[in-house]
């Protein structure tokens, strides 16, 4: 899944991680504060594997160490943050570990949601997996539970489905979306492409304005029931294959 390299100085790891610089590494390493197996690591010049088992291996000042490189995480995004790295107010990036915030490979959003849009939001610090999930020839399904002002027309799903609905501004028609009904004023669409509030202006382009927007899956990969707004945890292997499995 990830691109990190094999094996790394434990120093430039650690640091990269957002653990300190590198000689404040080799201070902790000095004082025996960095074990690996159990045993105190005083040479911080170690090479050590980049790999998830490490996080069982190594602690730092008696805790584990956090994920390494190649972290790909799963976020239940509750509605009033931004996904943004900069902007003003709440980010979505405040509800992970403060330490993140300063790894190099950064983690960033696979993709985004509005401020006022909840649900399924991956993030992942491999640049490889993000492309792979948000490029358009990667026809990754993205499922949305929509809420709406005024009762469907009944056109929605036909217009949706046909792959030929211009939004505003735009110069190329939208990719065929399948919608399905679950009440007057909600259902489920599902897109494969990712343009900006595409949802929202879908039903706008049919007359009618989105109340409530929560994301539930992407590809095959569903927002677990018992995954809290604002919390969030590391995908597995099979998570990540289920996000490219069509279902
Ligand atoms: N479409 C939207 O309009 N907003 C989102 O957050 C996601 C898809």
């Amino acid at each position: 899944m990830s691109k990190a390299p094999a094996a790394m100085r434990l120093d430039r790891l650690l640091a990269n991680m957002g653990y300190g610089s590198r000689r404040e590494i080799q201070q902790l390493a000095r004082a025996g504060q960095v074990t690996l197996d159990g045993v105190a690591v005083a040479d911080a010049d170690l090479r050590v594997p980049v790999a998830p088992e490490l996080s069982q291996r190594l602690r730092v000042q008696g805790r584990p160490l956090d994920p390494p490189p190649g972290l790909a995480l799963m976020l239940h995004k509750p509605l009033g943050v931004t996904c943004s790295h900069k902007e003003a107010g709440a980010l979505v990036y405040d509800l992970l570990p403060s330490r993140w915030r300063r790894r190099e490979p950064a983690v960033s959003t696979i993709g985004r949601l509005d401020k006022d849009t909840s649900g399924l939001l991956l993030m992942t610090d491999d640049g490889g997996l993000l492309h792979r999930v948000i490029s358009p020839r990667a026809h990754v399904a993205k499922r949305y539970r929509v809420d709406l002002d005024r009762p469907l027309r009944g056109d929605e799903a036909a217009v949706f489905a046909a792959g030929d609905l211009m939004l505003d501004g735009e110069d190329k028609p939208l990719s065929p979306a399948v919608m399905t009904t679950l009440s007057p004023t909600s259902a489920l669409l599902t897109i494969t492409e990712g343009r900006y509030h595409q949802v929202r202006r879908m039903f706008a382009a049919m007359g009618n304005h989105v109340t409530a927007l929560h994301r539930d899956r992407i590809g095959g990969l569903d927002l677990p029931g018992d995954l809290e707004p604002g919390a969030w945890r590391l995908l597995s292997e099979a998570d990540v294959a289920a996000i490219f499995r069509a279902d």
